[in-house]
């Protein structure tokens, strides 16, 4: 694995790979790597020639009062993970060279965002978008790999990749949890023991509430925000920040469950914010 840091030589490193008829694989990330991190480069080496893994935390897409002084970073586990999972490259930009002064033109999304974490998050995926598409721009990848733990994330990305005529192929993949079920995040580590200890109770109740759907027991999405919203109110000391139904991956609101849905929580602990979601078919 090699290391570049520098834009105009991730551009010319590119160009070379292409030149010889390699395909690109893109595994954007803010780094602190974990397995859930780690499933997008397997899923990037299996579908493509090269695999760039970028980390950058983005100030961009952080609101004022939010974790981007605590947000976790470890540069040199996140080289060694990267270099153990067989990343071909790792971009690890300079945050005076991707952000050199005020922007003039940036990405403003305007679908989809007031909506989950982009209704909490104001600006939030705007930050995302402008600095993903920097990163298209100078990775030019043939596939980007994003994960599902992300699920909104991965929507707004489709659509500027849509609506910009991008040359890239968005693939989601699926979310890696812990043992107990708990989502694998960056912001775990900022959970405290007991936090720690409840938090499990995020996917058993989106697993419990998928349950009755499918047994019959809820068949509109207020019945089953209002059921998700009881169980973890009563399984959980951290403060409910979002439940949500929405039809996925267009994230319109719909009444009766039919069709590909997204049942998605957020949760305020302490020191960090914890998001999960899941998604199925109905119908
Ligand atoms: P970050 O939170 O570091 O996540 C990088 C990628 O890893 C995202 O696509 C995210 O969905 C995926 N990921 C995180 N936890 C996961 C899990 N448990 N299972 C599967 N995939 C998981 O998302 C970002 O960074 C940033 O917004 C970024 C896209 C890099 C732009 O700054």
């Amino acid at each position: 694995m090699i290391e570049i840091n520098t834009i105009k030589e991730m551009k010319q490193w590119v160009l070379s790979r292409k030149k010889e008829g390699q395909t690109v694989g893109f595994v954007p990330t803010m780094g602190f790597l974990h397995e859930g991190h780690l499933s997008l480069v397997k899923k990037a080496k299996s579908e493509s020639d090269v695999v760039i893994m970028s980390v950058f935390v983005n100030p961009l897409q952080f609101g004022e009062g939010e974790d981007f002084e605590e947000y976790p970073r470890n540069k040199h586990r996140d080289e060694d993970l990267a270099k153990d999972h067989g990343v071909d490259v790792l971009f690890y930009p300079d945050a005076k060279e991707m952000y050199p002064g005020p922007m003039s033109v940036s990405m403003k999304v305007h679908h989809g965002v007031d909506v989950l974490c982009g209704a909490s998050r104001p600006g939030h995926f705007d930050g995302v978008a402008t600095v993903v598409m920097k990163l298209f721009q100078i990775t030019d990848p043939d596939k980007a790999f994003f994960g599902m733990k992300d699920a909104q994330q991965v929507a707004v990305i489709q659509n500027m990749v849509r609506d910009f005529h991008l040359d890239v192929d968005v693939v989601p993949v699926d979310i890696v949890r812990e043992e107990d079920g708990l989502a694998k995040s960056s912001r775990n580590v900022n959970l405290s023991e007991s936090e720690r200890k409840e938090a499990h109770h995020l996917s058993k109740t989106l697993n419990q509430a998928k349950v009755e759907v499918v047994e019959g027991r809820i068949s509109t999405s207020k019945a089953l925000e209002a059921w998700t919203r009881k169980e973890l109110a009563q399984r959980i000391t951290g403060k409910l920040d979002y439940v949500q139904v929405l039809r996925f991956p267009d994230l319109m609101e719909l009444t009766d469950l039919q069709g590909k849905i997204i049942l998605a929580v957020a949760v305020f602990y302490d020191r960090a914010r914890i998001i999960d979601n899941i998604t199925w078919e109905i119908g």
